[in-house]
């Protein structure tokens, strides 16, 4: 491992939300005048050389582009971030012999249905590497908490694809309730309603299975949850009442789910969670009460909106707005702010910065574990077999 700028990226799952990623690299191999070119594709795997050739024909740094597969090619990595190596898996990737630096990945971000993101994971850390997770970081609790546990014991960083910490203002937020300017939070109430057709659960074999996928829950509400928890203090987890049910759809897991967590300091937790409303309005709204406070947020149809409010009474969304563009101009310059609406970008940033600084990211893999332990408790008490 380099950890030298610009880090090589290699991305293990070309599909939708690989997009993210491919507009984060596309912004952090630009070279940017206040921290220069920071990151760097430098392979691809996926079983699927369509799927692979898709991101390489969206990736703006690549002179050298070919659906050949790279099988240590001597020409590969000559020019790195021009040559990028093609993998069918992640297990070829690390069987290879990869002798040129510029070969070598420093993050493997992980973009594969939900059951693989722990091996492959696991053989990211065993080979030297940070990693990205989409989350869930895991579908098993042992298996986050073994990844917790290596990332330790190699030193490594995990950041975790929790994409509603890396909203812009949420951060400011949080760190404002930590230092108590709100006081104590006392709950918080989430409806995810984001509502997919049949179409969305039959695009492929392992969507809306309980083995690879969850419903839902673990699914789409996995981020408010890992969100609303942080807010409030990220407190341990008491106990919890769950219930689920499959109403509209054809699949093995929930399309609606409810929860209501028994946080300690007597902190409380309410979810509303669903696929079964209209796909085109997909929406999340969140409230947090504090004892001198209240933060109310919500994403509807990608439209962000959301209003803090102190214990007089007074709106501090403008203050907030303020405060979050100054500080990204100052840290990044004018160009970011076309990176907004895509938080994927911040998350690798900040894992760029936490591996430099040898700090742990935002979203780091403590919350990861954290909310997965949080579905899992939910999907318990409603009587999923785990
Ligand atoms: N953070 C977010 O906002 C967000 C959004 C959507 C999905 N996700 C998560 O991202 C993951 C992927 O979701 P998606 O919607 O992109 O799924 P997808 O099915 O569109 O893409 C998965 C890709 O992984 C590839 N793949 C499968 N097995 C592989 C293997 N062994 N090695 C390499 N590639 C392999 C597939 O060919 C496919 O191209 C899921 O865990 C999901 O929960 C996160």
């Amino acid at each position: 491992m380099s950890n030298k700028v610009p880090l090589k990226i290699a991305l293990v799952g070309c599909g939708r939300v690989a997009d993210k990623h491919l507009k984060a690299f596309n912004y952090l191999a630009k070279n940017n005048k206040k921290h220069g070119k920071r990151a760097e594709l430098i392979a691809l795997i996926d079983p699927f050389p369509q799927a692979r050739e898709r991101i390489l024909s969206g990736y703006k740094f690549v002179k050298n582009k070919t659906t050949e597969k790279c099988n240590n090619d001597p020409t590969g990595g000559k020019n790195a971030g021009q040559y990028i190596q093609q993998f069918d898996s992640i297990e070829d990737l690390f069987a290879t012999n990869l002798n040129d630096v510029n070969e070598k990945p420093d993050i493997v971000a992980i973009t594969t249905p939900s059951s693989q993101h722990y091996t492959q994971a696991k053989l990211a850390l065993e080979n030297d590497c940070h990693v990205f997770i989409e989350k869930p970081i895991a579908m098993k609790l042992e298996h986050a908490q073994e990844l917790q546990i290596l990332a330790g014991q190699y030193n490594k960083k995990i950041v975790i694809g929790h994409i509603y910490r890396y909203f812009p203002v949420i951060g400011l937020v949080a760190q404002d309730i930590v230092q108590g300017m709100f006081g104590k939070p006392l709950y918080g109430t989430v409806s995810v309603r984001w509502g997919h057709d049949q179409a969305y659960y039959d695009q492929a074999a392992w969507r809306g299975t309980r083995e690879h996928d969850g419903g839902a829950i673990m699914n789409q509400s996995i981020h408010a949850l890992d969100l609303m928890h942080w807010l409030l203090g990220e407190p341990d987890l008491i106990s919890v009442k769950g219930a689920i049910s499959t109403q509209i759809h054809q699949m093995e897991s929930e399309d609606l789910g409810f929860g209501i967590f028994e946080l300690a300091d007597n902190r409380w937790l309410m979810l509303e969670g669903t696929t079964n409303t209209e796909p085109t309005r997909q929406e999340a709204s969140f409230f947090v009460r504090l004892t001198q406070g209240d933060i109310k947020a919500g994403i509807s149809s990608g439209k962000i909106s959301f209003s803090v409010f102190d214990s007089n009474g007074k709106q501090l969304k403008k203050w907030y707005i303020k405060r979050e563009i100054t500080q990204r101009i100052k840290t990044e310059g004018f160009s970011y702010l076309l990176q907004m609406g895509n938080p994927h970008t911040a998350i690798y940033i900040d894992l760029i910065d936490s591996i430099f600084h040898d700090r742990q990211p935002l979203a780091d893999v403590v919350s990861g574990v954290k909310s997965l332990e949080l579905v899992l408790a939910l999907y318990q008490d409603a009587g999923v077999e785990l």
